[in-house]
């Protein structure tokens, strides 16, 4: 991407969802580096505490927060006008604001599913709406969106209006920055973020119409980590960056072996994560209400679930790795030919 490079101290950087998880951690790490933040969600609490720890992190760092819900779009315009009468101008808008909800496509009423895709894709469309004015008119600026490797790049059941949610943002974003370059947006960076499982009260927030108590969570990082990997894309843009426990493998295992990812995920979610029928009530957790009361960056499940995460990848490595022996013995001497190698052109030597 041929955008120019951010530079932290005083930047001007608003954060959608920063009253909690990588929203906060995000909001935080920027004003470590000396940014101007401007904290968005509807945790009024949250935000003043968060944004007084903003002011303490750096000499430089100043901050202002707004109250605001990310499925009104007046609201988000109210929140970049904050950003541009107080510190004038907008240099990097990261979307973060983000729910989920629990159950079968079967089970997830309709209305929660579009409350889901309300926050999760249309609230960074208004985002978008709201910053590029201004990003235009400076000539620069750069756009994160917080997507997810869950549905960016693989599926689970029980998530499927979560991981539908966060596959459009992908495309989205994708679609934003062509035209950005066909509309002289040139300078305008649109990132996607695609973190795997991440330590934060996003599991404890969710909706549930599973009737199925989560009780064990996917491998995660931390917040913290996240963030550093958001303020390295504003500071050197680029379109696509995963982050996490198997971030990266997991899609690739899953283009090379796309049953036996599917399978194995699958499988994993029904035995590993979810307890058995009626262990939980159904709730719409935070999906129409702010999460004040139990906001924080962390969701204190990091430290017993690194061994989740090695178990996972190496599980994963070992699948792809006997998935890909059998292939090769599969086209050993006097077996007939593969179609891939035949459309590769690749030699066959019979035995004779
Ligand atoms: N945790 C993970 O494993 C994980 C993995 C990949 C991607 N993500 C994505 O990361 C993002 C942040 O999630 P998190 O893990 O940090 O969860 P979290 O701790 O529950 O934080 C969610 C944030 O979104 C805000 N929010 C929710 N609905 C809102 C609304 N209608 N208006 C304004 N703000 C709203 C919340 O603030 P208020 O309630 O105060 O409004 C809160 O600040 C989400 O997009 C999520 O999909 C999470």
């Amino acid at each position: 991407m041929r955008v120019q490079r951010v530079r932290l101290p005083g930047a001007v950087v608003v954060v959608t969802g920063a009253s909690s998880g990588i929203g906060r951690a995000t909001a935080l790490a920027f004003a470590k580096r000396g940014a101007r933040v401007v904290l968005a969600a509807r945790s009024v609490g949250a935000l003043e505490r968060v944004a007084r720890q903003c002011v303490d992190a750096h000499p430089r760092a100043e901050a202002a927060w707004a109250c605001a819900d990310v499925s009104d779009e007046g609201a988000m315009a109210h929140v970049a006008q904050t950003a541009v009468s107080r510190f004038g101008r907008i240099d990097v808008w990261v979307n973060a604001a983000g729910i989920g909800v629990l159950g079968t496509v079967e089970q997830v009423p309709v209305a929660d599913m579009g409350r889901v895709w309300d926050v999760n894709v249309l609230a960074p469309v208004r985002g978008a709406r709201a910053a590029l004015p201004y990003m235009r008119d400076q000539g620069r600026g750069v756009l994160i969106t917080i997507s997810s490797v869950l549905g960016g790049a693989v599926q689970a059941p029980y998530m499927g209006a979560y991981a539908a949610s966060k596959a459009a943002l992908v495309s989205l974003d994708e679609t934003l920055r062509q035209e950005l370059a066909l509309t002289g947006g040139r300078g305008i960076a649109v990132c996607t973020v695609l973190p795997a499982g991440v330590d934060t009260p996003f599991y404890s927030h969710m909706g549930n119409h599973s009737r199925r108590r989560l009780k064990s969570l996917p491998p995660t990082t931390t917040p913290e980590r996240v963030a550093r990997v958001v303020v390295r894309t504003a500071a050197r843009p680029r379109r696509r960056v995963r982050v996490g426990p198997g971030a990266r493998l997991l899609p690739w295992a899953h283009t090379v072996t796309p049953g036996l990812v599917e399978r194995a995920v699958a499988l994993r979610t029904e035995h590993g994560y979810l307890d058995a029928a009626d262990t939980a009530p159904v709730t719409t957790g935070v999906l129409y209400r702010a999460c004040d009361g139990t906001a924080s960056v962390r969701g204190g499940a990091h430290a017993s679930l690194r061994t989740w995460g090695r178990r996972a990848v190496t599980a994963v490595i070992g699948a792809v790795g006997v998935v890909g022996a059998r292939s090769a013995l599969r086209v050993g001497p006097g077996r007939p030919p593969t179609t891939s190698l035949r459309t590769r052109g690749l030699p066959f030597r019979r035995r004779s």
